[in-house]
Protein backbone atom coordinates (compact mmCIF):
# COMPACT_ATOMS: atom_id res chain seq x y z
CA UNK A 1 0.00 0.00 0.00
CA UNK A 2 1.85 3.31 -0.90
CA UNK A 3 0.61 6.49 1.62
CA UNK A 4 0.95 9.72 -0.11
CA UNK A 5 2.96 11.12 2.71
CA UNK A 6 3.95 13.84 0.42
CA UNK A 7 1.09 16.05 1.64
CA UNK A 8 -0.49 16.80 5.01
CA UNK A 9 -3.41 18.41 3.90
CA UNK A 10 -5.24 20.14 0.83
CA UNK A 11 -4.95 23.57 1.02
CA UNK A 12 -6.61 26.11 -1.32
CA UNK A 13 -4.12 27.51 -3.68
CA UNK A 14 -2.08 24.68 -2.57
CA UNK A 15 0.63 23.68 -5.14
CA UNK A 16 0.10 20.17 -5.45
CA UNK A 17 -0.30 20.69 -9.55
CA UNK A 18 2.67 22.64 -9.73
CA UNK A 19 5.16 21.14 -7.34
CA UNK A 20 6.98 19.15 -10.22
CA UNK A 21 7.39 22.27 -12.18
CA UNK A 22 8.79 24.58 -9.27
CA UNK A 23 11.11 21.79 -7.96
CA UNK A 24 13.86 22.00 -10.57
CA UNK A 25 13.97 25.39 -10.43
CA UNK A 26 15.18 25.95 -6.48
CA UNK A 27 18.48 26.26 -6.62
CA UNK A 28 20.55 23.31 -5.04
CA UNK A 29 23.42 25.38 -3.00
CA UNK A 30 21.29 27.18 -0.22
CA UNK A 31 21.37 27.04 3.47
CA UNK A 32 18.28 27.89 4.21
CA UNK A 33 15.07 26.96 2.68
CA UNK A 34 12.08 29.15 3.95
CA UNK A 35 8.17 29.11 3.22
CA UNK A 36 6.77 32.45 4.41
CA UNK A 37 3.24 31.43 3.07
CA UNK A 38 3.22 27.69 4.33
CA UNK A 39 -0.27 26.77 3.53
CA UNK A 40 -0.28 22.94 2.88
CA UNK A 41 3.86 23.21 1.65
CA UNK A 42 3.23 21.21 -1.02
CA UNK A 43 6.55 22.03 -2.05
CA UNK A 44 8.61 21.51 1.20
CA UNK A 45 7.08 18.11 1.20
CA UNK A 46 8.45 17.23 -2.35
CA UNK A 47 11.77 16.51 -1.33
CA UNK A 48 13.04 14.85 1.93
CA UNK A 49 14.99 17.63 2.59
CA UNK A 50 16.02 20.85 1.07
CA UNK A 51 18.52 22.53 2.37
CA UNK A 52 20.26 22.40 6.34
CA UNK A 53 17.83 24.82 8.18
CA UNK A 54 13.98 24.58 6.96
CA UNK A 55 11.30 26.74 8.30
CA UNK A 56 7.59 26.48 7.49
CA UNK A 57 5.42 29.96 8.14
CA UNK A 58 1.66 30.79 8.13
CA UNK A 59 0.09 33.75 9.23
CA UNK A 60 -2.73 31.60 10.05
CA UNK A 61 -2.40 30.07 13.64
CA UNK A 62 -4.81 27.21 13.06
CA UNK A 63 -2.20 26.08 10.32
CA UNK A 64 0.92 26.58 12.69
CA UNK A 65 -1.06 24.67 15.67
CA UNK A 66 -1.73 21.86 13.12
CA UNK A 67 2.02 21.32 12.22
CA UNK A 68 3.68 21.72 15.39
CA UNK A 69 1.04 19.20 16.75
CA UNK A 70 2.28 16.80 14.51
CA UNK A 71 5.74 17.69 14.69
CA UNK A 72 5.83 17.34 18.75
CA UNK A 73 2.60 15.21 19.59
CA UNK A 74 1.62 12.65 16.80
CA UNK A 75 0.84 10.27 19.05
CA UNK A 76 -1.60 12.27 21.22
CA UNK A 77 -2.72 13.58 17.90
CA UNK A 78 -3.52 9.81 16.26
CA UNK A 79 -4.69 8.92 19.93
CA UNK A 80 -7.85 11.73 19.52
CA UNK A 81 -8.57 11.76 15.71
CA UNK A 82 -8.98 7.44 15.84
CA UNK A 83 -12.46 8.26 17.94
CA UNK A 84 -13.74 10.50 15.12
CA UNK A 85 -16.49 9.37 12.64
CA UNK A 86 -16.75 10.51 9.38
CA UNK A 87 -20.04 12.45 10.13
CA UNK A 88 -21.95 15.05 8.91
CA UNK A 89 -23.24 15.67 12.77
CA UNK A 90 -19.19 15.58 13.80
CA UNK A 91 -18.70 17.77 11.06
CA UNK A 92 -21.33 20.19 11.88
CA UNK A 93 -20.43 20.20 15.54
CA UNK A 94 -16.51 21.10 15.13
CA UNK A 95 -18.17 24.02 12.64
CA UNK A 96 -18.73 25.66 15.89
CA UNK A 97 -15.30 25.01 17.43
CA UNK A 98 -15.92 23.42 20.74
CA UNK A 99 -12.19 22.37 21.23
CA UNK A 100 -10.38 22.62 24.48
CA UNK A 101 -6.28 21.49 24.07
CA UNK A 102 -4.36 22.75 21.42
CA UNK A 103 -4.36 18.47 20.37
CA UNK A 104 -8.23 18.68 19.68
CA UNK A 105 -7.74 22.10 18.16
CA UNK A 106 -5.02 20.68 15.40
CA UNK A 107 -7.27 17.11 15.36
CA UNK A 108 -10.61 18.99 14.86
CA UNK A 109 -9.22 21.58 12.01
CA UNK A 110 -7.55 18.82 10.38
CA UNK A 111 -10.85 16.72 10.42
CA UNK A 112 -12.74 19.56 9.11
CA UNK A 113 -9.87 20.57 6.25
CA UNK A 114 -9.62 16.43 4.98
CA UNK A 115 -13.60 15.98 5.00
CA UNK A 116 -15.10 19.20 3.24
CA UNK A 117 -15.50 19.95 -0.18
CA UNK A 118 -12.55 21.58 -1.91
CA UNK A 119 -10.20 21.52 1.01
CA UNK A 120 -12.57 24.63 2.37
CA UNK A 121 -13.42 23.13 5.72
CA UNK A 122 -16.67 24.78 4.93
CA UNK A 123 -18.95 22.29 3.22
CA UNK A 124 -19.27 18.81 4.21
CA UNK A 125 -17.63 16.98 1.12
CA UNK A 126 -19.24 13.88 0.20
CA UNK A 127 -17.76 11.64 -2.90
CA UNK A 128 -20.03 9.12 -5.30
CA UNK A 129 -17.31 7.02 -6.20
CA UNK A 130 -13.63 7.41 -4.56
CA UNK A 131 -12.57 6.83 -1.32
CA UNK A 132 -12.03 10.57 -0.58
CA UNK A 133 -13.77 13.34 1.55
CA UNK A 134 -15.95 11.90 4.38
CA UNK A 135 -15.05 7.81 3.53
CA UNK A 136 -11.23 8.84 3.91
CA UNK A 137 -9.18 5.81 5.53
CA UNK A 138 -8.80 6.35 9.04
CA UNK A 139 -5.72 4.53 8.69
CA UNK A 140 -3.92 5.97 6.30
CA UNK A 141 -4.01 8.80 8.11
CA UNK A 142 -2.51 7.40 10.80
CA UNK A 143 0.23 6.28 8.51
CA UNK A 144 0.54 9.74 6.97
CA UNK A 145 0.76 11.54 10.30
CA UNK A 146 3.94 9.42 10.96
CA UNK A 147 5.32 10.22 8.04
CA UNK A 148 4.89 13.83 7.73
CA UNK A 149 5.77 13.88 12.18
CA UNK A 150 9.43 12.27 10.37
CA UNK A 151 9.58 15.21 7.31
CA UNK A 152 9.17 17.94 10.30
CA UNK A 153 11.64 16.24 12.51
CA UNK A 154 14.54 19.65 11.88
CA UNK A 155 11.63 22.13 10.45
CA UNK A 156 11.14 25.18 12.01
CA UNK A 157 7.54 26.10 12.34
CA UNK A 158 6.51 29.56 12.77
CA UNK A 159 3.44 31.81 12.99
CA UNK A 160 4.86 35.54 11.97
CA UNK A 161 3.33 38.19 9.31
CA UNK A 162 5.73 37.51 5.86
CA UNK A 163 7.38 40.92 6.73
CA UNK A 164 9.15 40.56 10.21
CA UNK A 165 9.62 36.53 8.75
CA UNK A 166 11.79 37.10 5.73
CA UNK A 167 13.69 39.95 7.03
CA UNK A 168 14.28 37.83 10.63
CA UNK A 169 16.09 34.95 8.25
CA UNK A 170 17.32 36.74 5.45
CA UNK A 171 21.14 35.87 4.58
CA UNK A 172 23.00 35.59 1.53
CA UNK A 173 22.41 31.64 1.22
CA UNK A 174 18.82 31.82 2.10
CA UNK A 175 15.91 30.63 -0.35
CA UNK A 176 12.15 31.48 0.39
CA UNK A 177 9.67 30.13 -1.72
CA UNK A 178 6.83 32.44 -1.75
CA UNK A 179 3.17 31.32 -2.84
CA UNK A 180 1.06 34.69 -1.61
CA UNK A 181 -2.39 34.69 -1.84
CA UNK A 182 -3.19 35.77 -5.51
CA UNK A 183 -4.02 39.32 -6.97
CA UNK A 184 -7.60 37.57 -7.85
CA UNK A 185 -9.32 34.41 -6.76
CA UNK A 186 -10.24 33.16 -3.30
CA UNK A 187 -8.80 35.22 0.25
CA UNK A 188 -8.31 33.20 3.45
CA UNK A 189 -8.44 33.24 6.98
CA UNK A 190 -6.05 35.51 8.12
CA UNK A 191 -6.43 38.27 4.66
CA UNK A 192 -9.10 38.44 1.88
CA UNK A 193 -7.97 38.71 -1.79
CA UNK A 194 -8.40 42.65 -1.58
CA UNK A 195 -6.27 43.51 1.55
CA UNK A 196 -3.17 41.75 1.08
CA UNK A 197 -0.73 43.88 0.27
CA UNK A 198 1.34 42.83 -2.92
CA UNK A 199 3.45 45.88 -3.11
CA UNK A 200 4.27 45.37 0.48
CA UNK A 201 5.49 41.96 -0.64
CA UNK A 202 7.37 43.35 -3.62
CA UNK A 203 8.60 45.81 -1.55
CA UNK A 204 10.24 43.46 0.99
CA UNK A 205 11.26 40.70 -1.68
CA UNK A 206 13.18 43.66 -3.82
CA UNK A 207 15.61 44.23 -0.78
CA UNK A 208 16.57 40.68 0.63
CA UNK A 209 20.30 39.43 -0.06
CA UNK A 210 19.21 35.63 -0.14
CA UNK A 211 17.09 34.26 -3.40
CA UNK A 212 13.73 34.31 -3.58
CA UNK A 213 10.97 32.09 -5.69
CA UNK A 214 7.50 33.30 -6.11
CA UNK A 215 4.34 31.90 -7.37
CA UNK A 216 1.49 34.09 -8.72
CA UNK A 217 -1.61 34.34 -10.84
CA UNK A 218 -0.61 35.79 -14.19
CA UNK A 219 -1.92 39.26 -14.19
CA UNK A 220 -1.03 42.27 -15.64
CA UNK A 221 -0.60 43.86 -12.14
CA UNK A 222 1.70 41.18 -10.94
CA UNK A 223 3.51 41.71 -14.38
CA UNK A 224 4.07 45.34 -14.13
CA UNK A 225 4.70 44.80 -10.20
CA UNK A 226 7.63 42.44 -11.15
CA UNK A 227 8.99 44.03 -14.51
CA UNK A 228 12.71 43.29 -14.58
CA UNK A 229 12.88 40.08 -12.66
CA UNK A 230 12.70 37.01 -14.65
CA UNK A 231 9.63 35.60 -15.33
CA UNK A 232 8.16 32.04 -16.38
CA UNK A 233 4.37 31.29 -17.59
CA UNK A 234 3.19 28.47 -16.60
CA UNK A 235 -0.25 26.69 -17.19
CA UNK A 236 -1.99 24.31 -15.28
CA UNK A 237 -5.81 22.61 -14.43
CA UNK A 238 -8.20 24.20 -12.25
CA UNK A 239 -8.72 21.72 -10.25
CA UNK A 240 -12.25 23.42 -8.96
CA UNK A 241 -13.19 24.17 -12.14
CA UNK A 242 -12.25 20.63 -13.65
CA UNK A 243 -15.86 19.17 -14.34
CA UNK A 244 -16.60 17.17 -17.43
CA UNK A 245 -18.35 19.33 -19.67
CA UNK A 246 -16.00 22.75 -18.88
CA UNK A 247 -14.25 24.63 -21.39
CA UNK A 248 -10.34 23.76 -21.85
CA UNK A 249 -10.21 27.90 -21.21
CA UNK A 250 -12.29 27.79 -18.28
CA UNK A 251 -10.13 24.54 -17.38
CA UNK A 252 -6.71 26.26 -17.20
CA UNK A 253 -5.32 28.80 -15.18
CA UNK A 254 -1.97 30.62 -16.25
CA UNK A 255 0.48 31.30 -13.17
CA UNK A 256 3.87 33.39 -13.50
CA UNK A 257 6.90 31.53 -11.47
CA UNK A 258 9.37 34.78 -10.83
CA UNK A 259 12.43 34.99 -9.18
CA UNK A 260 15.90 37.27 -8.29
CA UNK A 261 17.91 34.46 -9.96
CA UNK A 262 18.39 32.37 -13.14
CA UNK A 263 15.27 30.02 -13.85
CA UNK A 264 14.54 30.36 -17.66
CA UNK A 265 17.45 27.99 -18.31
CA UNK A 266 16.68 25.46 -15.72
CA UNK A 267 12.93 25.27 -16.55
CA UNK A 268 14.01 24.90 -20.06
CA UNK A 269 16.34 22.24 -19.44
CA UNK A 270 14.14 20.72 -16.89
C1 LIG B 1 -1.46 30.24 -1.70
S1 LIG B 1 -1.49 29.78 0.00
C2 LIG B 1 -0.04 28.81 0.18
C3 LIG B 1 -0.25 27.43 -0.38
C4 LIG B 1 0.94 26.50 -0.19
N1 LIG B 1 2.07 26.87 -1.04
C5 LIG B 1 0.55 25.05 -0.45
O1 LIG B 1 1.22 24.36 -1.26
O2 LIG B 1 -0.41 24.57 0.15
C6 LIG B 1 -1.13 31.30 0.79
C7 LIG B 1 -1.00 31.25 2.32
O3 LIG B 1 -0.55 32.53 2.79
C8 LIG B 1 -1.04 32.74 4.11
N2 LIG B 1 -0.94 34.19 4.38
C9 LIG B 1 -1.78 35.17 4.00
N3 LIG B 1 -1.34 36.37 4.41
C10 LIG B 1 -0.15 36.15 5.05
C11 LIG B 1 0.82 37.00 5.66
N4 LIG B 1 0.65 38.33 5.72
N5 LIG B 1 1.94 36.44 6.18
C12 LIG B 1 2.13 35.08 6.14
N6 LIG B 1 1.22 34.23 5.58
C13 LIG B 1 0.11 34.75 5.04
C14 LIG B 1 -2.45 32.17 4.05
O4 LIG B 1 -2.93 31.81 5.34
C15 LIG B 1 -2.28 30.96 3.10
O5 LIG B 1 -2.15 29.77 3.82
Amino acid sequence: MTIDRKCLINWVGGKRLLRKTIAPLIPEDIKSYIEPFGGGAWVLFYKDRWADLEIYNDLDGRLANLFRIVKYHPNAFKEEYKYLLGSREMFLQFLNGTFITDIQKAVQFYFLITRSFGGRGETFGTVKRSSGGASKSQRNVMDKIDAIHNRLDKVLIENRDFEKLIKQYDFEDAFFYCDPPYSKGCGYEVTSTENFDHERLREVLGNIQGRFLLSYDDSPKIRELYKGFEMIEVERLNGINNKQGTSRENKIFKELLIANYPIKERHHAG
